[in-house]
């Protein structure tokens, strides 16, 4: 089996959606969550769906205690969704093309550092652009500036509102994350 890690910081519908698309995967298995983040929404679904949840804190993350529980748990990708800290250059290393994150815009517009969910959507509406849509990038070691694997776009319409916005991406996430993971996964070649 090839095993994915899953890391998500707040509600982690994205988490759940992933966790139910691969539950009875032949050849991926969603072995657990990460969440940095210990009053986190996910926590408790995870709970309910009775998938291992990993809570760690900041010095874990960057002292290489993650990374070495990664390896130790034989995971071959990353997947984030809805995961806010930067991956440090050491897991990047580690993990080279094999972490996956999911950005609520069409990259490069309104990404980088503190663009993260609503602030995306509420940015996108005042500068009254009329498409928005989802990037799903490999990740390297600067906010939302990995290489480009997958965008699907959607309207915005001149009445939208963040919440209206915010639902549609989440639902165009739902659509695509999982499928873009497994055909990343089970087409990567090492380099
Ligand atoms: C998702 O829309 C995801 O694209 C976004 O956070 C939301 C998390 O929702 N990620 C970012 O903004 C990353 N910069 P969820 O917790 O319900 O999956």
């Amino acid at each position: 089996m090839i095993n994915i890690a899953v890391f998500a910081s707040g509600n982690g519908s994205n988490a759940v959606n992933i966790y139910n698309f691969f539950k009875n995967h032949p050849t991926i298995s969603f072995k657990i969550i990460y969440c940095n983040n210990p009053t986190a929404g996910i926590i408790s679904k995870a709970k309910n769906l009775n998938i291992e949840c990993r809570v760690f804190n900041k010095n874990e993350w960057q002292n290489g205690i993650v990374k070495t529980e990664l390896i130790d748990k034989k995971i071959d990708f990353v997947i984030l969704a809805g995961f806010l800290w930067l991956v440090n250059s050491d897991i990047i290393k580690a993990f080279e093309n094999r972490i996956l994150n999911i950005h609520p815009s069409l990259l490069p517009n309104y990404g980088g550092k503190g663009m993260y969910g609503d602030k995306v959507h509420h940015a996108v509406i005042e500068n009254k652009e009329n498409e928005s849509g989802i990037t799903i990038h490999i990740v390297n070691d600067k906010y939302d500036e990995g290489k480009i694997v997958f965008q699907d776009k959607i309207r915005v319409e001149t009445n939208e509102t963040i919440e209206k916005l915010a639902a549609k991406i989440h639902e165009l996430e739902y659509k695509n994350y999982p499928k873009v993971i497994e055909n990343y996964i089970l087409n990567y070649k090492i380099l």
